[in-house]
């Protein structure tokens, strides 16, 4: 059964905060996380309160000169539905000769999972010189990871994808996006049908070098 969040108040403003906060169920967490595939999920989904604490923990994200550069929309029961229709008619847009078939599956895409958060990257285009946008955009990745991380930790199955639809100028436009707004990625959240196996993974000695000048 997922935990039900037992958060701590959120700390005022200037509140004195620990620097380090040793645990050794987050390192368990970090060292076996898995994403589960999209086709894994299935009902049940996080309600309000989870999806509350969830989005509250994901937004204490690192955020240059805290332009809060990214927002997030909250898709799931029959918006879902809603969410589908446009990703078909922006399918036929971009492929008009693609068969009933494939827009058929198009429509049922958002209902892979009972929540999705779509989290959009929103930069502050005003002073790009302090932030960049690349800046800004990092913020909203950062956003995402920590929406699976919060999930996985309060007993919710998740995973971060983006496919066609991210990208999709009549998506973005039906979603009430701005054309400075991108889709950092669709979070689509539920509970695992069966458990996901591990992937390969970089190595350490492969990814990271010791910079000696
Ligand atoms: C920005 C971004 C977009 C992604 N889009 C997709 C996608 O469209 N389809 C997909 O199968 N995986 C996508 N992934 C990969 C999955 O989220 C996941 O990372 C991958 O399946 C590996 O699993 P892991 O998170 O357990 O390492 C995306 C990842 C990122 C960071």
């Amino acid at each position: 059964m997922p935990i039900r969040p037992d958060l701590p108040p959120e700390p005022e403003f200037g509140a004195p905060l620990d620097p380090t906060y040793p645990s050794a169920e987050t390192l368990q967490l970090l060292a076996l996380r898995r994403s589960t595939p999209v086709t894994m999920l299935t009902e049940p989904g996080p309600g309000a309160d989870d999806l509350d604490a969830m989005l509250r923990l994901a937004m204490r994200v690192p955020d240059h000169r805290k332009l809060e550069p990214w927002r997030v929309l909250i898709i799931e029961g029959e918006a879902r539905n809603k969410l589908g229709d446009i990703f078909a008619a922006a399918r036929k847009l971009r492929d008009p000769d693609v068969s009933d078939e494939k827009l058929a599956n198009e429509m049922l895409l958002p209902l892979r999972a009972p929540v999705i958060l779509a989290v959009i990257s929103s930069p502050n285009h005003h002073d790009p010189k302090k932030t960049p946008v690349w800046e800004q955009q990092l913020s909203s990745g950062a956003l995402c990871q920590n929406l699976l991380i919060a999930a996985n930790a309060m007993g919710w199955a998740a995973v971060w994808i983006t496919e066609d639809a991210a990208f999709d100028s009549h998506v973005h436009a039906a979603l009430g996006m701005t054309g400075h707004e991108q889709i950092a990625g669709f979070i689509y959240i539920g509970t695992a049908k069966e458990k996901p196996v591990e992937r390969q993974r970089p190595t350490v000695a492969n990814k990271a070098t010791r910079w000696t000048g």
